[in-house]
């Protein structure tokens, strides 16, 4: 006798991701972004529209990643929140206050955002905590504090140069940590490493965010990372970048190895595939273009 198999969907979540679900939705919403648009101009250059009409929500604690084709704007929109660039309409809320211009409250590691080269690693962890003047022995017990959380505690006094890039880059976010921000902005932050140091640092991230219980905005291009990291997962389109779904992922945690091999992390991976495939005549034209281009 056979016996008929049901395998759950990742959309029927087990109890415990339910709950968890329903949890983050109950929390503030931290960053609250509504219809942003970014017009790019300058005089004899050609005008761009790189985002138009953006909204979303991140509420506390949550891990929100952004993915989207190469130029739909999820730099910009990294840049806009991070308050280095303005947008020509709509706002932006962090804890409820409007953003306008660069702060402490946002913690950045970006791809180019790199350590600086003439502190050492516990230096440029203190950094930020020395802009909000934190007095000497608590900066150190501090940057102490993240550095071994990012396990790094023995490279205190080494300077970027003597370390690894991934080293770097997970001195980087102890720094981004270090001033306790409303959000961590992150931009590519493991798209310079090779892959087996990007995938130890994609599990590393989990962990570290789950313990330090940061909320995160992620912006990658890798749709398999954002699945790994993510809670929710915002998919853009490009020209102009406009959000063009949202997904929850509906994994469990804490993320390791394991999940990369899960039924459901395979199933919504394959589901991103496709929605990021040009869907009208106008973006595969765009597509094509951008291809010969
Ligand atoms: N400073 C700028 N001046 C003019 N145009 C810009 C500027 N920065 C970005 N753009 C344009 O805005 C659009 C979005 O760029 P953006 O860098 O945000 O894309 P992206 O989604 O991050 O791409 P990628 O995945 O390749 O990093 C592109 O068309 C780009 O050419
Ligand atoms: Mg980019």
């Amino acid at each position: 006798m056979s016996v008929a198999l049901s395998v759950p969907d990742y959309r029927e979540q087990a109890p415990e991701v339910a709950a968890r679900f329903t949890k983050l939705k109950e929390r503030p919403v931290i960053l609250d972004v509504q219809g942003l648009s970014k017009t790019f101009t300058a005089p004899g250059r050609p005008t761009t529209l790189a985002l138009s009409d953006v909204s979303f929500q991140v509420h506390r604690r949550e891990l929100m990643c952004v993915i989207g084709p190469s130029g739909c704007g999820k730099s910009t929109l990294a840049r806009l929140v991070a308050g280095l660039e303005e947008p020509n309409g709509g706002r932006m809320l962090l804890d409820g206050k409007p953003i306008d211009g660069p702060g402490s409250d946002r913690g950045m590691v970006f791809q180019s955002y790199t350590l600086f080269p003439w502190l050492t690693v516990q230096k440029n962890v203190e950094f930020g905590l020395k802009a909000q003047a934190v007095e000497a022995a608590e900066r150190a017990r501090i940057a102490r504090e993240f550095l071994a959380l990012v396990k790094l505690g023995g490279f205190e006094d080494r300077y970027p140069y003597e370390i690894s890039g991934g080293m770097k880059q997970r001195a980087a976010i102890a720094r981004a940590l270090a001033p306790d921000p409303d959000i961590l902005l992150m931009d590519e932050p493991f798209g310079a490493l090779d892959a087996q140091t990007r995938v130890l640092l994609q599990e590393e991230l989990a962990r570290i965010v789950a313990a330090a219980k940061r909320t995160v905005l992620f912006v990658t291009h890798s749709i398999e990372e954002a699945v790994f990291l993510a809670d929710r997962i915002v998919v853009m389109s490009t020209h102009p970048g406009c959000v063009r779904s949202i997904h929850n992922v509906k994994l469990p945690r804490p993320r390791t190895a394991k999940t990369r091999s899960l039924a459901d992390f395979i199933t919504l991976t394959q589901e991103l595939w496709d929605s990021l495939k040009p869907q009208s005549r106008d973006e595969e034209e765009n597509a094509a273009l951008r291809l010969h281009t």
